[in-house]
């Protein structure tokens, strides 16, 4: 195999992944690599996602496709948590060329020049010493920006493979984060997410929290706005709550995954929090920013979950009355301790209309949260341009996609009254200056 001279980058699963792909696409692009699209780039880098069967299977029909593909073969190398769940398994089973580890990425250039010597480039440890500072520096991102600050999970989940496939939970320097944040601004952003699997567990050994990164980014001229996610109950300091009214560049959006609402299915997916304590926490998010759009994430059909266990789950999102939610049907995954679990699968008809149910449920709650926010005035941050001639689509501080006829630019935050809401998006008015 000859030496890439294009690659492309595709990323499945969660933000992290998608910033990891950011990196993995600067590091090629620092090798002399020019970016292509994957059905012509000489190197395709899968960036995959293993927390549900469906993801995992995803990469093996890429693969299948990436292999007939018209402009021959590519060198395909599989990074994410499929490539750290099954390593080796996987060079063997779908003889692809280089497999590397979320914790392990820096090294892509050398197991690129391994493969194109002919030899399987893999590497899936997980060292000590953090890649980060082995990529190099940010150049060139869009108005809203991805900054992972903790990487890893210690809350093992009964039902997760995310402390298995991203390590124990560790949190990267503040000076480091600080730094990386000013660059991601130099270099065009003017919104910054804070990434983290248990983002608001960040923490260092001087006793700072999240909240105080939140603080420094706060001082950053021409950074606008700062969010976060995703965030653990258990992991909710009142310093972090204090921060929703304090900081005016915080965003009112937190994504709060409470995965279910009955106690006992809670306590068997070792989920640490009550439905209770959850809904305690958010009583104090309000009580600190009132208008605070909320967001969870839900499984249904765990094992030996029952008609009533599910209803409590629907009890739980009419109590809160989520703006915007993601949930799933349990899907059971090798080596975690919910895979052993009796009752392990429900009919599917079962698990389908619950979710069917759940989702309904959701739809109405984001359909009434978008509907209490017509009227308001806020700002819009530009974020991409629209199908329509004219159209611009851009995000509110809720987080809601809000559709515009204006001439802005990618990159403008503007002043927009929200005329009218569907249940996942809105359309605005420019609000005349002055
Ligand atoms: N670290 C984040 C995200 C984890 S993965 C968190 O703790 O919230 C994102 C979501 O996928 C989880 O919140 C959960 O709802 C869902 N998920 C994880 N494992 C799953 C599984 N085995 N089956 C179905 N959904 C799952
Ligand atoms: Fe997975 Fe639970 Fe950790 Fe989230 S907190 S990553 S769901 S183990
Ligand atoms: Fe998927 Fe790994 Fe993220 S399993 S959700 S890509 S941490």
């Amino acid at each position: 195999m000859t030496t890439p001279k294009t690659y492309h980058v595709k990323s499945y699963g969660c933000q992290m992944n998608v910033y990891d792909g950011e990196r993995m696409g600067e590091l090629m692009a620092a090798q002399g690599l020019v970016a292509a699209e994957a059905d012509q780039a000489d190197l395709v880098v899968l960036n995959t996602c293993h927390i549900r069967e469906k993801a995992t299977e995803k990469v093996y029909s890429e693969i299948g496709r990436l292999k007939l593909r018209e402009a021959g073969k590519p060198m395909i190398a599989v990074a994410g948590c499929v490539a750290q769940a099954e390593g080796e398994e996987i060079a063997r089973r779908a003889k692809v060329d280089v497999v590397v580890g979320p914790q392990a990425y820096h090294n892509l250039p050398d197991l690129v020049a391994k493969a194109a010597e002919g030899q399987l480039g893999l590497d899936t440890d997980m060292p000590i010493a953090s890649k980060f500072g082995k990529l190099p520096a940010r150049r060139k991102v869009g108005p809203s920006a991805f900054l992972t600050v903790q990487e890893g999970c210690d809350k093992f989940c009964t039902y997760c493979v995310v402390p298995y496939t991203r390590g124990a939970e560790v949190s990267r320097p503040y000076a480091a984060i600080v730094d990386e944040a000013k660059a991601l601004v130099d270099a065009g952003a003017r919104e910054i997410t804070l990434l983290g699997q248990n983002v608001n567990a960040w923490g260092d050994a001087d006793g700072r929290g999240l909240h105080d990164l939140i603080v420094a980014l706060d001082r950053i001229e021409g950074l606008a706005r700062i969010r976060y996610t995703t965030s653990h109950p258990n992991d909710m300091a009142e310093g972090l709550i204090e921060a929703h009214a304090s900081v005016a560049k915080l965003m009112p959006f937190l994504h709060l995954p409470v995965q279910a609402g009955s106690d006992r299915i809670l306590k068997a997916m070792n989920r640490s929090h009550t439905r209770d304590s959850y809904l305690r926490i958010l009583e104090r998010v309000r009580a600190a920013r009132p208008d605070i759009a909320l967001s969870g994430d839900f499984i249904v059909a765990f094992p030996g979950e029952t008609e009533a266990e599910f209803e409590e789950t629907l009890q739980l999102v009419d109590a809160v009355g989520y703006a915007q939610c993601f949930s799933f049907k349990y899907s059971p995954r090798p080596g975690t301790p919910a895979a052993e679990m009796v009752d392990q699968y429900l009919p599917a008809d079962v698990a389908d209309v619950r979710l069917q149910r759940l989702q309904a449920a959701l739809g109405r709650h984001s359909q009434a949260f978008n509907d209490a926010s017509v009227g308001r005035r806020c700002s819009v941050l530009i974020e991409r341009v629209g199908r329509r001639p004219g159209q611009m689509i851009g995000k509110s501080p809720w987080l809601q996609s809000v559709h515009l006829e204006t001439d802005a630019k990618i990159g403008d935050l503007i002043e927009v009254e929200l005329v009218s809401a569907g249940p996942n998006s809105l359309a605005g008015r420019i609000v005349a200056a002055g």
